[in-house]
């Protein structure tokens, strides 16, 4: 569904990815991992047209796809919930809702999808007048899940949705993966719970330092290995 060659991305005169060759098929979920600065969030910054590319290639179904802007990255199905859990803490839990469908124009299709966040999340729905400043951290993930699918993006790029959270709500964030895995969403998971990243995922990618260092069937990776990888040099 999406493919990345030869793709090399960074800030400014520092270059931080270094010619990633990356396939992600469709109906499938495929996660990305590697240490603190390997690279992936800034990975997911160049799919999403978020930084400019300095080499390669990136392709969406076949079309070149690189160079697109980030707004035009939702109308073509692409969507990202960003690393930190990011909501407008002064606005609702509805209001936030209502963002993340802002490209759709048909007034009862938002409300079906509002909906939908609110089965989906049965916590969101008795918080929906609150700010949601005023929410914990497990209920901000929440939101900013809910909210990344508001637009029903065809491929869903998730960037360390567990970190820092209590188990019981890791083991929420992942059980909403697998619900949305199982009906046949295209999802990209950055994590950093390795056991559990690849206990959910179809395909594996280690990167470390820029570069991928590691592709395989999440049913030939062993944890032990990559552990081992992640310290590597
Ligand atoms: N806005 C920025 N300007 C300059 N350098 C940046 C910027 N954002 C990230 N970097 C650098 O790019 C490299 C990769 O960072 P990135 O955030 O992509 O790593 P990561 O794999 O997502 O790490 P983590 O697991 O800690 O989230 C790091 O060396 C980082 O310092
Ligand atoms: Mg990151």
């Amino acid at each position: 569904m999406l493919e990345l060659r030869g793709v090399r991305a960074g800030y400014g005169a520092i270059n931080v990815l270094w010619d990633v060759e990356l396939a992600f098929a469709s109906g499938k979920l495929t996660t990305i991992i590697g240490p603190n600065g390997a690279g992936k969030t800034t990975l997911l910054r160049a799919i999403m047209g978020q930084i400019p590319l300095g080499a390669g290639q990136i392709y969406l179904d076949g079309a070149r796809i690189d160079g697109t802007s980030t707004s035009r990255m939702a109308a073509l199905g692409v969507g990202m919930i960003p690393e930190g859990r990011m909501v407008f803490r002064d606005m609702r839990v509805e209001d936030n809702l209502l963002l993340g469908a802002y490209s759709v124009r048909d007034r009862p299709g938002i409300a079906a999808r509002l909906e939908d966040a609110y089965t989906r999340f049965p916590r969101l729905r008795q918080r929906r007048a609150q700010l949601a400043g005023s929410l914990s951290g497990g209920e901000a993930q929440m939101l900013a899940m809910a909210r990344g699918l508001m637009a029903e993006p065809r491929l869903l790029l998730i960037d360390e949705p567990s970190l820092g959270l209590a188990p019981v709500v890791v083991q929420e964030v992942f059980t909403q993966l697998a619900q949305q895995k199982a009906q046949g969403r295209t999802i990209v998971l950055v994590e950093q719970n390795t056991r559990r990243a690849i206990d959910i995922a179809d395909h594996v990618y280690v990167m470390q330092a820029g570069r991928v260092i590691l592709s395989r069937p999440a049913s030939e990776v062993q944890l032990d290995e990559v552990h081992r990888l992640y310290f590597a040099r």
